[in-house]
């Protein structure tokens, strides 16, 4: 599927690397703190084993890469692969400081990318949600694996459940407006958080055996950010900044500061701010 303009996920490719790109390698760190946890189940529902090959889509800055880079061992090898050229700058950068000879990085879009059929195992953390046509999208990853090769990605269940996105968006709806996405399935963080959908277009994609799992977790916010650094954070790289946009200084000063009340009601005993999440753990056979 192509869009107006002829290229597919035409518009995500502008955003990963104009808009979002260059913030999530600003706060690389932090958002790896707070994927942390989430990041180690998705990587253990792989099953990849020592001389394993493995394809992690949308691997942006790599940190998931590299943690399979480390599980598959020097006889294995693992490829990054993302739309998000800042985002890849700086995975190729980590992979070199950590000396691995066994991560590559491509600049590619999943959806049309010509693969071969020579992974064991296709991965992703929260980097397939985002496809114009996901059936097409997961059909082409499917034909990046071998026989009897396997599926595993993270991604969001819907906002509804997951205060960490919808408590940010709630306060700051009463000072703005943050267009809706066209549908709740359209290309974004929670495209995919319909279970029964997100079962039908894998099976539609031709895998078996598709398996989906909810995780319930408590995110660190910024990583364990204090009040302040999380809410700069919430404030730069989720939904509300880009509406937000050439907002008058007092508009950005009072969703700032209800934003702040919000976040300050999740605050733990060590400063740090823990909102709830709920994530789907998928995993399919080839
Ligand atoms: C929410 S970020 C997750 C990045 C990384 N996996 C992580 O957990 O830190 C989504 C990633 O998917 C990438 N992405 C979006 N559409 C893509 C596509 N069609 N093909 C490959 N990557 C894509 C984006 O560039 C971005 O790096």
């Amino acid at each position: 599927m192509t869009n107006q303009t002829g290229v597919a996920n035409a518009e995500q490719i502008k955003f990963w690397n104009s808009v979002a790109g260059p913030r999530w390698v600003r706060r690389q760190q932090m958002l790896d703190l707070q994927l942390a946890q989430l990041s180690v189940t998705a990587v253990d529902a792989t099953g990849a084993r020592a001389g394993d090959a493995v394809l992690d889509v949308g691997c942006g800055c790599g940190a998931s890469t590299l943690a399979l880079a480390a599980r598959v061992g020097e006889r294995g090898r693992t490829v990054g692969l993302d739309i998000s050229a800042p985002m890849l700058d700086l995975a190729c950068e980590r992979a070199r400081k950590e000396k691995l000879g066994n991560v590559t990085f491509e600049c590619a879009d999943a959806q049309v990318h010509p693969f071969a059929a020579d992974f064991d195992v296709v991965f992703s953390r929260f980097g397939v949600m985002f496809f114009d046509d996901p059936v097409a999208a997961f059909a082409n990853m499917r034909s990046a694996l071998r026989d009897g090769g396997r599926l595993a990605f993270v991604c969001w269940q819907p906002i509804q459940k997951n205060p960490w996105m919808s408590v940010p968006v709630m306060a700051a709806l009463r000072h703005m407006t943050i267009p809706l996405p066209a549908s709740p399935h359209a290309p974004g963080p929670f495209a995919l958080g319909d279970g029964e959908r997100t079962r039908g277009i894998l099976a539609q994609a031709g895998f078996r055996d598709i398996e989906l799992r909810g995780v319930d977790s408590d995110l660190p916010i910024g990583g364990g950010a204090d009040l302040d650094e999380a809410v700069n954070f919430v404030l730069e790289l989720g939904p509300v900044e880009r509406a937000l946009g050439e907002a008058p200084p007092a508009t950005r000063e009072a969703v700032a500061h209800d934003i702040r009340e919000a976040l300050a009601a999740h605050q733990g005993p060590d400063g740090g701010i823990r909102m709830a999440s709920s994530a789907w753990i998928v995993t399919a056979s080839r």
